[in-house]
C-alpha cells in the first residue's frame, strides 16, 4: 500500500489488474523522427544532423495504431527518438487518433516545449508523460542539455504543469497514481543529486530513474560519463523499483523486466520494427511494419529474444543495457528474416 503509479505505465497496468501478454501486443512503442531542439551528450540516439530518408506519414501512423488496437494495444509509448513536441501538429494528431481509439498515450519529453495550449491539450486527452530532468544546478544542466538558456523555461513549465495537473493525482486502494513525472538518467554526474530531485518532486510528481544505456549519441561520451567508474557500476547495480518493469515471462532467469520490450511491439520512425526503442542497430534486422503484418513482427521478436534468453539468459532489466546485446543482432541476422542481411 501507499505505492506510486505512473498511468500508462507496465506497472500501473500490472497493479490495475491487467494481465500482461493476454493479448498479443499490450504496448505499442513508436519512435518518432529524431528531431531535437537539445543535444544532450547522454542522448540514447543521435539528433545531430541526421536525415531519415521515409518516415512514416500521419495516415501510415494512424493505420498502425489502427492495426495495434485489433492485437490489444492498450497504450502507445513514445519515449525513443527526438523531442516529441518539436513537431507539435503531429504529435497532436498521433494523441488524437490513440485517444479516439481508446489507447493511452505515455511519452517522454525534454520539458521545454510544454507551454499552456499544449498542457491543455495534454490534460483534455489520454495522456500521462516524464519530463527529463537530470540535475537541478543550472550550470550541469546546460552541460547535459547541451544547450544555453533552457533550465529557467524547463523548471517553469514543470511549476506550471504541476499546477495543471494537480487536480489529476487520484487516490486507488491507497496507493497515488499520477499522469506526470520526472525522469532522471543516472550518470556518474549526477547520481549524488538523486535525493534531491526526489525531494522536489514532492507528492505531486512521480519520482523515476533508469541507469543510462550505452547507445546512441552517448556511445560517443563514454569519457563524459566515465562509464566504467565505480560509481557507473552501482548505478547499474542499484536498478531499484522502475515504472516499465514488471513481472518477467522468464521468471527463473530475470524475475523483473521492462514490460513494453517484453508485452510491447516496438516500430522505428521508417516502420522498421526494433527490439527496444533505443536499440536502433536492430533496425533493418527484422521487417517493416508497412510490409508484414504486426502479429507475424512479433512473433519474430519474440522468438529472437526467447532464443537470447535460452542462450544469454538476462543481465539487467532490458535489452539496451545487456552486456550481451550484440548477441542478440547476431541471432536475428541468422534468422534471416530481412533478404540480403
Ligand atoms: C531519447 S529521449 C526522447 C524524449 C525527450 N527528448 C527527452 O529527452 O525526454 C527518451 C528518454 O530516454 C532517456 N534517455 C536519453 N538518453 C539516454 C541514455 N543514454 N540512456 C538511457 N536513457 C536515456 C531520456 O531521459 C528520456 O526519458
Ligand atoms: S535525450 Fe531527448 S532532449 Fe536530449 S537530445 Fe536526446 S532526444 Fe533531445
Amino acid at each position: 500500500m501507499n505505492e506510486k503509479y505512473l498511468l500508462g505505465s507496465p506497472t500501473y497496468l500490472e497493479f490495475s489488474g491487467l494481465e500482461l501478454g493476454l493479448d498479443p501486443i499490450d504496448y505499442l512503442a513508436l519512435n518518432l523522427p529524431p528531431y531535437c531542439n537539445f543535444r544532450c551528450p547522454k542522448c540514447s540516439t543521435k539528433v545531430r544532423g541526421r536525415k531519415i530518408k521515409d518516415p512514416l506519414c500521419i495516415d501510415e501512423v494512424e493505420k498502425l495504431l489502427e492495426q495495434a488496437k485489433e492485437y490489444g494495444a492498450k497504450v502507445l509509448t513514445i519515449s525513443g527518438e527526438g523531442e516529441p513536441l518539436f513537431n507539435k501538429d503531429f504529435f497532436i494528431r498521433l494523441v488524437k487518433a490513440a485517444t479516439r481509439l481508446d489507447i493511452h498515450t505515455l511519452f517522454a519529453t525534454n520539458g521545454s516545449l510544454l507551454d499552456s495550449e499544449m498542457i491543455d491539450f495534454l490534460k483534455a486527452h489520454r495522456t500521462s508523460f516524464t519530463i527529463s530532468l537530470d540535475t537541478l544546478d543550472p550550470a550541469k544542466y546546460e552541460l547535459m542539455a547541451g544547450i544555453k538558456n533552457f533550465f529557467q523555461q524547463v523548471m517553469d513549465n514543470i511549476e506550471a504543469v504541476r499546477k495543471a495537473f494537480r487536480d489529476n493525482l487520484r487516490d486507488e486502494k491507497g496507493n497515488m497514481i499520477f499522469r506526470v513525472g520526472i525522469h532522471s538518467i543516472l550518470s556518474p554526474l549526477n547520481i549524488a543529486e538523486i535525493g534531491q530531485i526526489t525531494d522536489f518532486c514532492a507528492d505531486d510528481l512521480y519520482p523515476s530513474s533508469a541507469p543510462l544505456c550505452n547507445s546512441g549519441e552517448c556511445n560517443n561520451n563514454e569519457d563524459f560519463f566515465q562509464v566504467n567508474t565505480p560509481d557507473h557500476k552501482m548505478i547499474k547495480d542499484t536498478l531499484g523499483k522502475n515504472f516499465l518493469t514488471v513481472r518477467s515471462k522468464f521468471a527463473g532467469i530475470s524475475p523483473q523486466l521492462c514490460g513494453i520490450m517484453q508485452y510491447g511491439l516496438c516500430i522505428g520512425c521508417d516502420g522498421e520494427v526494433l527490439l527496444a526503442d533505443h536499440f536502433l542497430e536492430s533496425g533493418g534486422l527484422i521487417g517493416n511494419f508497412r510490409e508484414i503484418d504486426l502479429l507475424e513482427l512479433k512473433r519474430r521478436v519474440d522468438d529472437a529474444f526467447d532464443q537470447f534468453v535460452e542462450r544469454f539468459g538476462f543481465s539487467t532489466f532490458c535489452i539496451v543495457r545487456d552486456q550481451n546485446r550484440q548477441k542478440i543482432l547476431k541471432i536475428l541476422e541468422d534468422m534471416k528474416y530481412v533478404s540480403g542481411v
